[in-house]
């Protein structure tokens, strides 16, 4: 059977790249798989959270799931530290991964910065972390935009080498679902950067919760360079030589779900004054309806908690014999 599980931190500031990279595709699943998406705060506290806002954050990312059309009646969403499950399972991976792999992740090396020595021992172990959420549903396809593709060989590579080990076929070997055009959105501000949540700049990117009035300023003020809109034609430049020009096309594309040579037609050679304007447009009656039911669930938190804790209780009972099914081949003595 194929399960799809993904995740999203809750650290503040859900935008686009999130939206369009992920959660678009989440919602999409839902006809095909049976799939969970999850609330990732075990994952969150890697970097300290001030505890009030983590639990905003908490509650906001899953109102973003349902505002985006996600189905919690049909999906599971909840948050991961309601299973446990997953921390108990990400201990016998860290058990199992080796320092050498961990050593290689680059998001650890962007993460830590300069300062590696102060990063906290999570912050280290996170993609063990990561494994064990995928692993304790035996999911095998995971939505995530392109940034996520490490993590999810490394998430291949122990589960290869638990079954290796234990001499067992426990786990399947996942596969990454990363989707179309706009699996890499970069920054407003700086097109060789990914659009992040923790960019200082609020103009490199658009939140699921800024107003039109935000949407257009940004749009308006996004970096571009003097040239017309790239026309396809080798003088209009490729996404190496004009990344933010670039960037703002796919992003049209990726809202409007069309091919980018087809946003190209449409508007290359045009003045991005132009451009900019019908993005705008697009990207304001895209978000509309996504924002105006988070702030409705905003206004609803104890609703949104019942989600949470009904998908909770439904996420246990996948991952718990699926836990203890491990603790047996791994050779824990269990209560009967
Ligand atoms: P997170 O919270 O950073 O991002 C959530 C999802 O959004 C995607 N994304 C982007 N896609 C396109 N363009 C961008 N600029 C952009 N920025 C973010 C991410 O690829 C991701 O799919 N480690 C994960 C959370 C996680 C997880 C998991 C994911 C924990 N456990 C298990 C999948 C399966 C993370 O930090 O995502």
């Amino acid at each position: 059977m194929n399960r799809i599980f993904s995740g999203v931190q809750p650290t503040g500031n859900l935008h686009l790249g999130n939206y369009l990279g992920a959660i678009r595709n989440f919602v999409r699943l839902q006809d095909r798989y049976d799939c969970i998406y999850c609330v990732v705060d075990l994952h969150a506290i890697t970097v300290f959270q001030e505890p009030a806002e983590l639990a905003a954050s908490t509650r906001e990312v899953a109102a973003a799931f349902v505002a985006a059309g996600i189905d919690h009646r049909r999906s599971i969403i909840f948050n991961q530290s309601q299973v446990p499950a997953h921390a108990e399972l990400a201990w016998i991976f860290n058990c199992v991964a080796r320092l050498g792999w961990l050593n290689r992740m680059t998001q650890f090396k962007e993460k830590a910065g300069k300062n590696r020595e102060n990063a906290s021992v999570g912050l280290y172990a996170y993609p063990n972390l990561m494994a064990a959420d995928i692993l304790v549903y035996k999911a095998t396809h995971v939505p995530v935009g392109e940034d996520q593709k490490q993590h999810l060989e490394l998430t291949r590579d122990i589960a290869q080498k638990f079954n290796n080990d234990f001499k067992t076929e426990l786990f399947p070997l996942v596969e990454p679902l990363i989707m179309g055009t706009a699996a890499r959105i970069m920054s407003l501000r700086d097109g060789r950067q990914k659009m992040s949540k923790s960019d200082p700049s609020d103009y490199s990117r658009i939140n699921l919760t800024d107003t039109p009035d935000d949407i257009a300023q940004k749009i308006r003020r996004a970096k571009t360079d003097p040239e017309p809109v790239p026309d396809g034609s080798p003088a209009g430049g490729t996404p190496e030589s004009r990344p933010e020009a670039f960037n703002l096309i796919e992003i049209y594309a990726a809202l409007a779900d069309l091919d980018h040579a087809r946003v190209i037609a449409t508007f290359g050679g045009s003045q991005f004054s132009t451009f900019k304007e019908a993005l705008t447009e697009l990207a304001v009656t895209t978000l509309r309806p996504i924002n105006g039911e988070m702030r409705r669930l905003r206004a609803a938190p104890d609703h949104v908690d019942r989600i949470l804790a009904e998908g909770a209780g439904r996420a246990a009972a996948i991952a718990e014999p699926i836990l203890a099914e491990v603790q047996r081949v791994v050779g824990f003595v269990r209560r009967r």
